[in-house]
């Protein structure tokens, strides 16, 4: 089969190469899904995970990727629920070959169902970017209706669902991002907009909650935020600061079947809009991973017209 894939941690994405794999096979319980589409994080290239496995050996070369919309054309021994045909969306491992491929194989219970009448190009952007933002704020973050929440990375793909969805939840949503990012931040639901580059982080106040995508400087200075009994969410890493009055949390984003369910059933009636920006195949997938100029949306990589 075709796929991308890395082999040189050092050369970051940039090292990235389509390359002919062997189909996957499927393990106890596992899926093989023909991709239709995948979605990838750029950061990716900085965890351990794509580049060992859990057993900290050497897992190269290996396939990037973990989001997927695709198509189950196998299933492992004992393996239950999914049938061969059924659409599927899902999380993969992050320390197994992943969904840059036109096949790969993957945990049942890291799948949903994807409705016929969701697109795979959709489907591949829901998995990453909604369960982090769910998990984020419902989770950990206990967001309520009523509550302030700073949603940092506003037009990101990651922002852009914490804000629909704590919108949704009843919460006051404040966006950050960069000068440009403002428009898109406040289409998306945020009702104010920080800008980064111009404004001071300070003069939002306090919140109840902080979600934070950006982390750094950004990161520390968003402590001073949370209000007695808040929380602040990061998912890039521990946070360097924590609310003096509050709890400070940091977690990676796992499959959950009934969240990305949730997502989904939101997406087909109008409650979630995906921030898509590049579409490419997977022959120009390369290029369309290592852009040359500034990105806004996900770049999705469609593997299958
Ligand atoms: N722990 C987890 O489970 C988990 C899950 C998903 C994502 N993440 C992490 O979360 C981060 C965001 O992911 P994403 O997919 O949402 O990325 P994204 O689509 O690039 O969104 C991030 C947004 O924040 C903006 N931004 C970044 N640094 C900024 C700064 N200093 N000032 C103003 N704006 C800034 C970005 O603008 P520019 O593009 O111009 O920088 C972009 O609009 C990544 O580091 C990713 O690895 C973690």
């Amino acid at each position: 089969m075709k796929a991308i894939v890395v082999s040189e941690e050092a050369a970051g994405a940039a090292g990235m190469m389509l390359a002919e794999r062997p189909e996957p096979q499927p393990a106890i319980n596992d899926v093989v899904v023909e991709v239709h589409a995948s979605g990838f994080v750029p950061t990716e290239m900085a965890w351990p995970s794509t580049w060992v496995d859990r057993l900290d050996r050497d897992r190269t070369p290996s396939i990037p990727g973990h989001e997927l919309a695709g198509v189950v054309s196998a299933l492992g021994y004992g393996t239950a629920g999914p049938s061969v045909g059924q659409r599927v969306v899902g999380l993969t491992d992050w320390t197994r070959d992943g969904t840059l491929a036109e096949y790969v194989a993957v945990e049942s219970r890291n799948l949903a169902p994807l409705p016929g009448d969701v697109d795979f190009t959709v489907g591949a952007c829901l998995p990453i970017s909604g369960l982090t933002a769910w998990q984020g704020l419902f989770d950990h973050g206990r967001i309520g209706a009523g509550q302030s929440v700073l949603a940092h990375g506003a037009a990101g793909a990651v922002g852009t669902m914490v804000t629909q969805l704590a919108r949704e939840a009843g919460a006051y949503v404040i966006g950050t991002g960069r000068t440009a990012d403002r428009q898109k931040a406040l289409d998306f639901g945020a009702q104010e907009f920080l800008d980064l580059e111009n404004d001071a982080l300070e003069d939002v106040g306090h919140v109840d909650l902080v979600f934070d995508v950006i982390g750094g400087d950004i990161g520390k200075r968003s402590a001073g935020l949370i209000r007695a009994g808040g929380t602040l969410v990061s998912v890039v890493g521990p946070p360097e600061a924590r609310p003096s009055e509050g709890l400070a949390v940091d977690f990676v984003v796992e499959a959950d079947r009934a969240q990305l369910s949730e997502i989904v059933q939101r997406v087909r009636d109008g409650r979630l809009r995906t921030n898509i920006g590049n579409v490419s195949t997977l022959d120009d997938a390369v290029a369309a991973l290592n852009p040359t100029e500034r990105v806004t949306g996900k770049t999705i990589i469609r593997v299958r017209p």
